[in-house]
């Protein structure tokens, strides 16, 4: 019953999601390695769009050349078969115990070298495959103390890493973009560019900031309190939603990546809202893949895999509908309007009015009544919100 996942939604799935064994920091794994045809043929069935991946998922760190082009052979043959796209790919940054103090931003300079080069390589990857989203999560660049890493340095050479990588891919005319992806920690006990807001900053101060965007995941900004349809939001505004990591999360913990819609659900469909309905005159505000960087839990067998990732794409779909039977409602619409939502378009001075006839116009201040707020001209956001919620239930 209900909406099923096409090619036209744009999902797509990381190989280290699906084909995650559940090892954690406490226990072995609970399911045996998935291999990367098996993947892809599954997620097709499923309806999925897109894989994306690590390099070290594909092959594993350090092969030789020759297991590495048979492994980039079959993933390509798999491919074709389904007609699966990868439009992102990333690079494993953070596995290793030569990463250990991470790779853009070590204190060992051999380190840097070796990352940067380890990167270059995969971007030529990215581009044989036809991606056009680079991401680079830097979950090990950060530190438990403070005095054992110099933040300001470490931002330097983040940026010189970017720079120098920004530079290769328009030296070699790879259509590439890149989506920093931030979180606040975990592994590391902080990590640098925590949140989206440090993410776009940063951005600024890049050679190539065109070049560059962000990749909120829900639950990063999650476990920072922070709320993701406001980032995610803000990082539209700016133009710079490159991509997006799709996931559960439920309040200020370690990382969940439960599936999409079993986190913070309320904040799921407002930012399907978003994403569906929040375009400038209405309609899509992102076009971009739909991914979910989500882990199916431990207590999974190989079949709860299956059902797990069904029901990333399910929910987000329930999500969409619920978000257009809203949008559709006269109600909805009245009380949007009684809210005054949409006055907010509207530029708090007139066009060709300064700062000179603002302070000439009376109304604004010497006549304005602000006591007529004292238990008057609510907003009516509560009535608002609550259709919300009904609508996310399916009472109306
Ligand atoms: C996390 C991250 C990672 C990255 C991925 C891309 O859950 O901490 O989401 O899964 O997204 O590794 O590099
Ligand atoms: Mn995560
Ligand atoms: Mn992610």
């Amino acid at each position: 019953m209900g909406p099923h996942p096409t090619r036209d939604d744009l999902f797509s799935f990381g190989l280290w999601t699906v084909g995650w064994a559940a090892q954690d920091p406490f226990g072995s794994p609970t399911r045996a390695p998935l291999d990367t045809v098996t993947a892809v043929h599954r997620l097709s069935d499923l309806g999925a769009w897109g894989v994306t991946f690590h390099d070290d998922d594909l092959f594993p760190f350090g092969s030789s050349d020759e297991v590495r082009r048979r492994e980039i052979d079959r993933l390509q043959k798999a491919l074709a078969d389904t007609g699966l796209t990868v439009p992102m790919i990333t690079t494993n940054l953070f596995s290793h115990p030569v990463f250990k103090d991470g790779g853009f931003t070590s204190n060992d300079r051999d380190v840097r070298r070796f990352a940067l080069r380890k990167v270059l390589r995969n971007l030529d990857l990215a581009a044989e495959l036809g991606a056009e989203t680079f991401v680079m999560w830097g979950g090990r660049e950060g530190a438990e103390y403070d005095v054992a890493k110099d933040v300001r340095g470490a931002l330097a050479r983040y940026r010189e890493a970017i720079n120098l990588l920004c530079a290769y891919v328009v030296d070699k005319g790879y259509g590439l973009r890149f989506a920093l992806e931030p979180k606040p920690n975990e592994p590391r006990g902080d990590i640098l560019l925590p949140t989206v807001g440090h993410a776009l900053a940063f951005i600024e101060t890049l050679d190539r900031p065109d070049l560059v965007g962000v990749n909120p995941e829900t639950g990063h900004e999650q476990m920072a309190g922070l709320n993701f349809t406001h980032g995610v939001a803000q990082a539209l505004e700016h133009g710079k939603l490159f991509h997006i990591d799709l996931n559960g999360q439920r309040g200020i913990k370690f990382d969940q990546d439960l599936v999409f819609g079993h986190g913070d659900l309320l904040n799921a469909f407002s930012l399907v809202d978003l994403l569906e309905n929040g375009g400038p005159s209405g309609g899509r505000a992102y076009d971009g893949p739909r991914h979910f960087d989500y882990k199916p839990s431990r207590t999974e067998d190989s079949e709860g895999v299956w059902h797990s990732a069904a029901a990333n794409m399910r929910n987000y779909l329930l999500l969409r509908e619920r978000a257009r039977a809203f949008r559709a409602d006269p109600d909805v619409q009245e009380a949007l309007a009684a809210s005054r939502v949409s006055e907010i378009q509207r530029p708090t001075l007139g066009a060709a009015e300064s700062y000179a006839d603002l302070l000439e116009d009376v109304t604004a201040y010497e006549d304005f009544d602000a006591d007529s707020y004292f238990d008057g001209r609510g907003f009516g956001f509560v009535r608002l919100q609550q259709l919300f919620v009904e609508h996310l239930l399916r009472a109306r």
